[in-house]
């Protein structure tokens, strides 16, 4: 049982928190809306009123913010973790954020003694929920070494032949490059397979015909098996809006342009998130870029 903290409550933050609850470790967290902190602080999460307070409390301090400026905003500041930090502590940000503003970072937590790892996730609601959570981690290999069980917490035991799912990238910042070329990906395969749906209908199959054929199909990657069924039916709430999504297609085009690897498809991909910004779909799951292709394909949903 290790004494852990958690700063950054939202979807993907509540349940690895509760995760880490369920593993018996102890936990002090903090979320700037305190009220979606009350289902873990009944199963026994200790709230901390600042990030200043969960990292002078915890040995280890995990972090799943929105994006730079909010991981800026919880690290920095009277009542940042960087001010609760001391020598031998370790901060492991799991966001998905900008990768300047994270080494920036890091090289601030290092000046404290500590140290900082970016260790950015690739999934979903559904994928942490059944344990199947992917890792990939910067930073120093030793502080790597330390966390790692901890990490494996996240997810279930690897299934034979799947793969390691908490996977060593190299030194900070290189996690999240790695991450953000991992996402572009989503964006481009909704796209195509919203592509497909519409030419699939447009022709006379209909939609429920083609997203079964679609999601059994060579094609079927496994972010097309659970949200390819979308295009049927949004979720309620979006498990990662369209402006999360787009967030990571501008990060994905800035680091491209950067070092001169030409991005088209997720060029044309977050084209097409502007499109469903533009006609009121902002907060909808990115998945509703088929409903803007559709729109201009002349199809309703
Ligand atoms: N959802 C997914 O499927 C998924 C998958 C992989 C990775 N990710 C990444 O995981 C991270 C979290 O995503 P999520 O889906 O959990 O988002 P979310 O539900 O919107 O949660 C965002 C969290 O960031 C906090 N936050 C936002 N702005 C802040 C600020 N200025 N100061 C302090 N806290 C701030 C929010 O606090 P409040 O509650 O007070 O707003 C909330 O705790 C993102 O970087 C995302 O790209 C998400």
């Amino acid at each position: 049982m290790a004494n852990l903290g958690f700063v950054g409550l939202g979807v993907m933050g509540s349940l690895m928190a509760q995760r880490l609850l369920e593993k018996g470790h102890s936990l002090t967290g903090y979320n700037r809306t305190r009220a979606k902190a009350q289902s873990l602080i009944e199963k026994g999460m200790k709230f901390a009123e600042t990030p200043r307070a969960v990292a002078a409390a915890a040995d280890v301090i995990f972090s799943s913010v929105a994006n730079s400026a909010a991981l800026t905003s919880i690290a920095e500041g009277p009542d940042g973790i960087l001010a609760g930090l001391s020598r031998g502590k370790l901060f492991v940000d799991m966001s998905t954020v900008g990768v300047a503003t994270s080494r920036a970072i890091a090289a601030k937590v290092r000046e404290k003694g500590a140290d900082m790892l970016d260790a950015p996730v690739s999934g979903s609601v559904a994928t942490l929920k059944v344990g199947k959570l992917s890792l990939m981690v910067g930073g120093k290999r030793e502080s790597f070494d330390r966390v790692k069980p901890l990490l494996e917490d996240f997810s279930d035991q690897p299934t034979a032949g799947q793969g390691q799912k908490v996977t060593y990238v190299g030194e900070n910042g290189l996690a999240l490059v790695m991450k953000i070329a991992t996402n572009s990906n989503l964006a481009v395969q909704m796209l195509a397979f919203s592509e497909a749906v519409l030419l699939a209908e447009k022709n006379g199959i209909p939609r429920q015909t083609a997203v079964d054929v679609l999601t059994h199909s060579a094609i079927a990657s496994p972010m097309v098996q659970y949200r390819g069924p979308f295009v049927l039916k949004l979720p309620e709430t979006a498990w990662f809006d369209v402006n999360m999504m787009q967030k990571d297609m501008l990060l994905a085009l800035e680091l491209g342009r950067q070092v001169d690897v030409p991005l088209p498809t997720a060029a044309a991909a977050n084209e097409m998130l502007t499109c469903a910004r533009a006609i009121g779909l902002v907060h909808e799951d990115f998945a509703v870029m088929f409903d803007a292709l559709a729109k201009m394909s002349g199809v309703s949903r």
